[in-house]
């Protein structure tokens, strides 16, 4: 499909997205399987990513996954409107669309990622039951920051954790289709009864360089979507050449390219006129 065309084709199922995720109020299941897709990057390897191989029987079945079959069915009607589009760019932008869809931050979308036949294998996303080395050496090994690290776990500010596919249970905000930085208002606020903390959302407060983070972004909002956008931006295309990145790396090659003939050019011409001056 010609580029603009498939752009085209973007934006409408955008538009598809926006109805089936705010008439079905599925936007933290949709966020979740957009997170799911993406978090098994390893970027040594270049192995895992936004590349749709969450679709497999192999990959939704592993225990981190459980539930996510719901959102990839519910993708499923989207995709059967547009058939051209990779499940890889559809599972990253229902992601963006859920946050948007409940008052998040507008993250940018550059279509273009390719579907993968082969899923990684399990273990490569976090366990809830760990603590903050487990995070770093996870989120280390996609290629992803401390301050990512906490900016995106923001993401708890959405939906629930359901008992039969986790083990956990409760949501950890009191508005759970709402996107703001409450998750980390209440995460200052320690145990409650009713909300939810994982061990690793407790983490985020005891390790000192996650703290900062933590405190920032539950006295001001505006700098927890500014970095929400752009850290969601990021785990969106783990191991992605975006086509303006493609662009930027075809025009500095051709610039290497050309400077090169052009010192040739000039030292050839230079030993020509010795040459002619001795002879
Ligand atoms: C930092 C490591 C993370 C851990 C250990 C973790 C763990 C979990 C667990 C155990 C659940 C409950 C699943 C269930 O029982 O239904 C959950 C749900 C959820 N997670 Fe995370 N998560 C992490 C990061 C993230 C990130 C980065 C995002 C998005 C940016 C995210 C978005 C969500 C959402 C929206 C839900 C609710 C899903 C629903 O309501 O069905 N999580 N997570």
């Amino acid at each position: 499909m010609a580029c603009k065309e498939y752009v085209n084709e973007i934006e409408s199922t955008r538009r598809d997205l926006r109805a089936l995720i705010s008439s079905k109020n599925c936007a933290p299941i949709m966020l979740r399987l957009a997170w799911h897709d993406a978090g098994t990057y390893d970027a040594k390897t270049k192995t895992g990513g936004p590349n749709g191989s969450i679709r497999f029987e192999a990959e939704y079945k592993h225990s981190a996954n459980n539930g996510l079959k719901i959102a990839i069915d519910l993708c499923e009607e989207v995709k059967a409107k547009h058939p051209k589009i990779t499940y890889a760019d559809l599972y990253q932008l229902a992601g963006i669309v859920a946050v948007e869809v409940t008052g998040g931050p507008t993250i940018d979308f550059s279509p273009g990622r390719k579907d993968s036949m082969v899923s990684p294998e399990e273990g490569r996303l976090p366990a809830a039951n760990k603590g903050a080395s487990h995070l770093r050496e996870i989120f280390t090994r996609m290629g992803l920051s401390d301050k990512d690290i906490v900016a995106l776990s923001g993401g708890h500010t959405l939906g629930r954790a359901h008992l039969e596919r986790s083990g956990f249970d409760g949501p950890w905000t009191r508005e759970t289709l709402k996107f703001d930085n409450s998750y980390f208002v209440e995460l200052l606020k320690g145990d409650s009864e009713d909300l939810l903390k994982l061990p690793t959302d407790k983490a985020l407060v005891e390790d000192p360089r996650f703290r900062k983070y933590v405190d920032i972004y539950a006295k001001d909002k505006e700098a927890f979507f500014k970095d929400y956008a752009a850290s969601h931006k990021r785990l969106s295309e783990l191991g992605f050449k975006t086509q303006s990145a493609l662009l930027r790396s075809t025009l500095i090659k051709k610039t290497i390219a050309a400077v090169g003939v052009s010192i040739t050019v000039v030292i050839l011409g230079y030993l020509y006129e010795m040459n002619r001056k001795m002879t």
